[in-house]
């Protein structure tokens, strides 16, 4: 081969590369990783674009100056001479996407191994779904239910997944895994966050009509705060527990009967659900007292459906999950909130 040959070879290869690494790096295709298990993903990630981007300049060098220097005259109708074989080429290719492949094998198993690995001292979080709402509970701190997730920098968490109804899928993308969640399984997932911030939590499978409105938010804290937070709920789920409105806000609250209903005196702007503001002429087009028509829907929400909301939206579970102080307090909220607006 002629040394021009190779220049020009490796000239195309470093510029098609180049173009392909630019695309790779300037463009932000992904998020920060947020959890030392996304931070290792990302690197096997990277691992396997630069052996793209490797083979990438490689092919397209050849190909280039294929088109370019063997291109056939326009009145040369002769056939190209007749080739039997290569063995040093087949061994070649071969050998090398062989090693290629079991090189990210390798890796991927080491960080998926890691991943899967418990830290000291872990923080178990309970996760339920349900159509259209995460909550996560606290089972070493008197099972404190919150609808945002909140996290302590630099602690390994175990959250254990389940699910009311249909098939959910829990997502923070800074974390960088997803995980189902199935009813009548319990699934796990082990993250380590390494960066404070507030996160999206995201519901990534298909689940029904406020699938896209499934959204909550992980808080990662310092660990003093987080455990200042915790202390802080604890006293405020003891105080609150003898009933009264302010009980049932923390009940809606908690609950995220905010992703699908709209309701002014607890900021919430959902519209899956009926708008709770106008609770009282509801119960009218019911025929049926505020007060009886309000916890009727809570326990057993397909009794009366408002006109132009499909049936099975609400979940069916919801009153039977609450104790019977948490419905008190919630249905005393509604009524109170509806007479407002
Ligand atoms: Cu839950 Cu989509």
């Amino acid at each position: 081969m002629r040394r021009g040959s190779i220049l020009t070879l490796v000239g195309i290869g470093v510029i098609a590369g180049g173009i392909a690494a630019a695309v790779a790096v300037l463009l932000p295709w992904l998020p920060t990783p947020s959890s030392r298990e996304a931070g290792r993903i990302d690197f096997v990630i990277w691992f396997v674009i630069v052996i793209c981007i490797v083979i990438f300049a490689i092919v397209t060098a050849a190909l280039l100056y294929s088109i370019v220097r063997f291109r056939a005259a326009p009145d040369d109708e002769s056939d190209g001479p007749p080739i039997h074989g290569h063995t040093g080429l087949e061994i070649a290719w071969t050998l090398v996407p062989t090693l290629l492949v079991t090189a990210i094998g390798v890796v991927s198993a080491i960080v998926l191994s890691q991943n899967d690995a418990q830290g000291k001292n872990v923080l178990h979080v309970d996760v339920t779904a349900q159509q259209f709402a995460w909550s996560f509970s606290y089972p070493d701190a008197g099972g404190l239910t919150t609808a945002t997730l909140r996290l302590p920098k630099d602690r390994s968490v175990l959250l254990t997944l389940r699910s009311k109804d249909v098939i959910h899928s829990f997502w923070v993308p800074q974390f960088g895994q997803k995980q189902d969640t199935v009813p009548g399984l319990t699934t796990t997932l082990h993250i380590t966050p390494d960066r404070l911030g507030t996160f999206p939590v995201i519901c990534t499978e298909l689940c029904g009509l406020g699938h896209a409105l499934m959204r909550s938010e992980a808080i990662v804290m310092q660990p003093a705060a987080f455990n200042r937070w915790l202390a802080q709920q604890r006293k405020a789920v003891g105080s609150t527990s003898s009933g009264g409105a302010d009980a049932g806000k923390t009940v809606f609250a908690d609950n995220a009967c905010a992703s699908c209903h709209t309701l002014a005196a607890a900021g919430a702007t959902g519209n899956v659900g009926p708008d709770l503001d106008n609770l009282p002429a509801l119960a009218k087009q019911a025929g049926q007292p505020l007060q009886s028509f309000v916890r009727q829907s809570i326990v057993d929400p397909n009794a009366y459906v408002a006109p132009g909301f499909p049936k099975n939206v609400m979940p069916q579970t919801f009153g039977s999950a609450l104790s019977k102080s948490q419905l008190d307090a919630l249905v005393q909220f509604l009524v109170s909130s509806g007479k407002k607006g």
